[in-house]
C-alpha cells in the first residue's frame, strides 16, 4: 500500500493518541439501523488495527438516539477488561446507572457551549447540564471509573453562530472542575478555522488549561478538520478525535457531517513521522467493509485513494 514520505518536524510532538469515535459518533446519525454483529465486528477491527481507545455506543435514551439503543446488548459482547479502553457516552444519572450495570470502565459526558445545544441535545439549560454532570462524575468517580468530557459548539453553533473563545473556556474549565480527565473540545459543526482553533487552546492556556488535558474534536462539513488538527498539533496537542472512514455527524445538530476521517489525520501523522500505532491497511480495510455495510463509499479521500 503506498505511504507517505516521512519528512520530520521536530517543532511537532513525537507521538499522538487517536480516540477513535466511528462506532459512537459515526454510527449515532445513521437512520438505518446497523446490525449489533456488525457493530462489535467493527469495534473488534478497530481494536485489532491498533487504535488505542474506541468509543463504543452510548447509553443515552433510545428514543433520542435509536440507533445506539442496543448499547448494553452491544457492551455485553466487548472485551472491557481488555488492554483497549472502550469509552461510552453517559448524560445522566440513568445512563451511568446502565453503564456500570454493563461493566464499562471509561465513561464521557458531554457539554454545550452554547444554550441552544444544550436544550436540543440534552433538554437542559446551559447551567442546569453542570447540575446534571455532577453527580454523574462524582459517582463514576468513586466507582473507579475514568471520566472524559466533551464541549460541543466550540467555534460556531447553526442557532447562535460564532461562539465567543471565553464562552467556550468558562464551559470546558466547568467541565473538568467536576473531576474529567480530559475535556474535547468539539467543533460540531466543522466551522472552525485554524487560527481559531490556536486562539481557542491558547484561550484554556491562559485560564491555566494545557494541552496536556485537552483533545481536540473535528468535523469536517466545510473540509476544514485536517488543516485544524495540523493547527492543533502546532499547539501541542497530542490527543485526536476521528472516526473511521469519515463517518459521523451529531442527530441534534443543524449540518453536522462526518468527522475528521481517523485515515486523513494517520496519513498526515504518518507523513509527519509522528508516531501513532495505527495500521493503515487494516483501517482502510475495515473502513472500505464498513462503506459496504452501510451501503454507500467512504467519505474520507485517504479511504478512497487506497481502499
Ligand atoms: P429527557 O427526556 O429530558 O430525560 O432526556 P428525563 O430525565 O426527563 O427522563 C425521561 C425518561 O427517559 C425517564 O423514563 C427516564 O428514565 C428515561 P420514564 O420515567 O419516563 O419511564 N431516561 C433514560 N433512559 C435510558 N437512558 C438514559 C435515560 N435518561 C433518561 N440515559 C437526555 C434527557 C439527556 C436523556 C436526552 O436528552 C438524551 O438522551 N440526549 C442525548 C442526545 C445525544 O446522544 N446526542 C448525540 C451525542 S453528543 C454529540 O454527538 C457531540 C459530540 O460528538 C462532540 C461534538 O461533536 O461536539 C460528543
Ligand atoms: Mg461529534
Amino acid at each position: 500500500m503506498t505511504l507517505p514520505m516521512v519528512v520530520r518536524d521536530d517543532t511537532l510532538p513525537a507521538k499522538v493518541t487517536i480516540y477513535e469515535v466511528g462506532p459512537r459518533d459515526g454510527l449515532q446519525n445513521e437512520s438505518a439501523i446497523v446490525p449489533l454483529e456488525a457493530k462489535a465486528e467493527f469495534i473488534t477491527r478497530l481494536i485489532t488495527a491498533g487504535l488505542p481507545i474506541v468509543e463504543a455506543t452510548s447509553f443515552v435514551h433510545p428514543k433520542w438516539v435509536p440507533q445506539l439503543a442496543d448499547a448494553a446488548e452491544l457492551v455485553a459482547q466487548l472485551p472491557l477488561d481488555g488492554p483497549t479502553p472502550l469509552p461510552v457516552l453517559v448524560p445522566n444519572a440513568r445512563g451511568l446507572d446502565r453503564a456500570l450495570e454493563a461493566g464499562c470502565t471509561h465513561i464521557a459526558i458531554f457539554g454545550s457551549a452554547t444554550e441552544t445545544f444544550a436544550q436540543k441535545n440534552l433538554n437542559s439549560t446551559l447551567d442546569d447540564q453542570f447540575a446534571m454532570f455532577e453527580p454523574v462524575v462524582a459517582r463514576a468517580r468513586a466507582a473507579g471509573l475514568d471520566v472524559r468530557a466533551y464541549v460541543s459548539m466550540c467555534f460556531g453553533d447553526p442557532w447562535e453562530g460564532a461562539v465567543p473563545v471565553e464562552q467556550v473556556v468558562a464551559t470546558g474549565s466547568r467541565l473538568l472542575d467536576l473531576g474529567a480527565s480530559q475535556l474535547s473540545l468539539g467543533d460540531t459543526i466543522g466551522v472552525g478555522t485554524a487560527a481559531h482553533v490556536g486562539a481557542l487552546i491558547d484561550g484554556f492556556g491562559a485560564a491555566g488549561i494545557g494541552v496536556d488535558r485537552l483533545a481536540m474534536h473535528f468535523h469536517d462539513t466545510y473540509g476544514q478538520a485536517l488543516a485544524n488538527a495540523y493547527a492543533a498539533l502546532r499547539k501541542g496537542i497530542t490527543t485526536f478525535d476521528a472516526s473511521a472512514g469519515g463517518l459521523g455527524g451529531c442527530p441534534y445538530a443543524e449540518s453536522a457531517t462526518g468527522n475528521l476521517a481517523t485515515e486523513d489525520l494517520v496519513w498526515m501523522l504518518t507523513g509527519l513521522g509522528i508516531e501513532h500505532g495505527v495500521d493503515l491497511p487494516a483501517l482502510v480495510e475495515t473502513s472500505v467493509w464498513m462503506a459496504g455495510v452501510l451501503g454507500r463509499e467512504s467519505p474520507s479521500a485517504v479511504v478512497r485513494a487506497l481502499g
